[in-house]
C-alpha cells in the first residue's frame, strides 16, 4: 500500500489540462501516493444537482488530502437552466463547491504565498515574498443572503431603514473564527522566520465586525512579542501594496478582504498562472491554483501548470515532505530563470506539458 492517499479533482476546462501536468511532477519526485479521481464541478451540477457530490465529500475525508484543479460556476438564471430537465423545479439550488467544501470540511485557512521568482518578466518587482492568510469559513461568504428584505427584519432596530426591494448579504465574524486565522499566520511567521504579520480591515466603516477581528488580532499579537504587528485598511492596504510591497510579509484579513487581496498579491508575482493556495484546517487540506477553468483554453494544451505545480509543492510541505517540496520549487525556479520554456502568458508557446516535463527534467 501506498504512503499516502490523495483525492485528485481536476473539475472543469483547464483543471483537467493542468492536473495532468502536475501528475508529471509528482510521478517524478517520486512521492508513494495512491491518487484517486473524485468528482467535481458543472457537469454533476447539470446531471446530479450537486457540484460537490457527497461521494465526493466522503472521499476528501477518507483521503490524507486532495489536489484540486478548477471549476466553472455561472448565476442563476443560467444555472437552472441547465440543470437536467428531470430535476428542475425539485429545490435543487447552485452553491460554489468551493465554498461549501471550505465550509464542510473545516478549512479555515486559505494560505496564498506570493513569491516573485527571478528571471519572471511577469514579475511587477523582483523581490516581492508575501504570503496571504485569508479566513476561509466566515465573513461575506456564510451564504446567508436574501434577495428582498424578509419582512420579519422590519422589527430589528435600524433595518426599517432599508428599502423593500434591497437584497441584503450577512457578514458574520467571530471571535474564535478571527483567532484561530489571526494565530494561523503568527505561528507561519516564527516558522518561517517571517518578520511581520499586517492584519487587514476596515473597522472605521465595519465597526462591530471588524472590531471583534481586531480584538482578536490585538490578543494574538501579544503572545507573539518577536513578530512585529501592524494594521491597515482594506482600501489603503490596496495601494500600499502597489506603493511598497516589500513592507510587507504575513497578511492576515477576513474572507472578503483576503479574496480581494490575494489576487492583487497574484498579479504582482506573475498573474493567475502562478497563483497557488492551501486550503487547511485542523483535519483536512485542499491545494490548487487560484484560477479558474478558463473554458475558452481548455483541452488546448496551452496554459500555464506553474500555479498548479506550486500548489502541489504545497501539499508536499504539509505532508511532511518537506525535501521533496524544496526540489519541486526549486525546479520551477529553474525554469523560470532559464526562460526557455514559457506558455502564452509568459510570453512564449509551449505547452502545459511541455512546461510539467521541463519542471520535472531538473528533478
Ligand atoms: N477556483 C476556481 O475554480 C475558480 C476561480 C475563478 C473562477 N472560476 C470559474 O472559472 C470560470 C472562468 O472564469 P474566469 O474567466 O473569470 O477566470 P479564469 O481564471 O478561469 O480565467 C481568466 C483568464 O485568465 C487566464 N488564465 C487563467 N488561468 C491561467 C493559466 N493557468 N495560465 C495562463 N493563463 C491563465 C486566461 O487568459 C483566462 O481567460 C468561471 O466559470 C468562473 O466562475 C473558478
Amino acid at each position: 500500500m501506498a504512503k499516502y492517499r490523495i483525492a485528485l479533482m481536476p473539475g472543469d476546462g483547464i483543471g483537467n489540462d493542468v492536473m495532468d501536468a502536475a501528475q508529471i511532477v509528482l510521478d517524478k519526485i517520486g512521492l508513494d501516493a495512491d491518487y484517486i479521481h473524485a468528482d467535481i464541478g458543472w457537469d454533476f451540477w447539470c446531471a446530479e444537482g450537486d457540484p460537490l457530490p457527497q461521494r465526493t465529500l466522503d472521499l476528501m475525508k477518507e483521503t490524507d488530502c486532495s489536489l484540486f484543479g478548477a471549476i466553472t460556476s455561472k448565476g442563476k438564471d443560467v444555472a437552472d437552466k441547465e440543470l437536467a430537465p428531470e430535476l428542475q423545479g425539485k429545490g435543487y439550488s447552485y452553491r460554489s463547491p468551493i465554498v461549501r467544501m471550505r465550509q464542510l470540511l473545516d478549512l479555515y485557512i486559505c494560505l496564498r504565498p506570493c513569491k516573485a521568482y527571478p528571471g519572471n518578466a511577469l514579475n511587477y518587482k523582483d523581490g516581492i515574498d508575501l504570503v496571504v492568510f485569508r479566513e476561509n469559513t466566515e465573513g461575506m461568504y456564510v451564504g446567508v443572503e436574501y434577495a428582498q428584505v424578509p419582512e420579519a427584519f422590519y422589527a430589528v432596530a435600524g433595518m426599517e431603514k432599508l428599502p423593500r426591494d434591497a437584497a441584503i448579504s450577512f457578514r458574520a465574524i467571530t471571535p474564535g473564527g478571527s483567532e484561530r486565522i489571526v494565530r494561523a499566520a503568527f505561528d507561519y511567521a516564527r516558522q518561517h522566520n517571517r518578520k511581520k504579520v499586517t492584519a487587514v480591515h476596515k473597522a472605521n466603516v465595519l465597526r462591530q465586525t471588524d472590531a471583534v477581528f481586531m480584538e482578536a488580532a490585538r490578543k494574538v499579537a501579544a503572545e507573539f512579542p518577536d513578530i512585529d504587528f501592524d494594521n491597515a485598511n482594506i482600501d489603503a492596504m490596496g495601494m500600499w501594496l502597489l506603493k511598497n510591497p516589500f513592507n510587507y510579509d504575513v497578511i492576515v484579513t477576513t474572507n472578503l478582504f483576503g479574496d480581494i487581496i490575494s489576487d492583487l498579491c497574484a498579479q504582482m508575482v506573475g498573474g493567475l498562472g502562478f497563483g497557488c493556495s492551501g486550503n487547511i484546517g485542523k483535519d483536512y487540506a485542499v491545494f490548487e491554483p487560484t484560477h479558474g477553468s478558463a473554458p475558452k483554453y481548455a483541452g488546448q494544451n496551452k496554459v500555464n501548470p506553474i500555479a498548479t505545480i506550486l500548489a502541489a509543492k504545497m501539499m508536499l510541505d504539509w505532508l511532511g515532505e518537506g525535501e521533496k517540496a524544496t526540489q519541486v520549487e526549486g525546479a520551477v525556479a529553474a525554469v523560470i530563470a532559464e526562460g526557455k520554456v514559457r506558455t502564452y502568458d509568459m510570453g512564449g508557446d509551449s505547452g502545459t506539458l511541455e512546461m510539467a516535463r521541463a519542471i520535472a527534467a531538473k528533478l
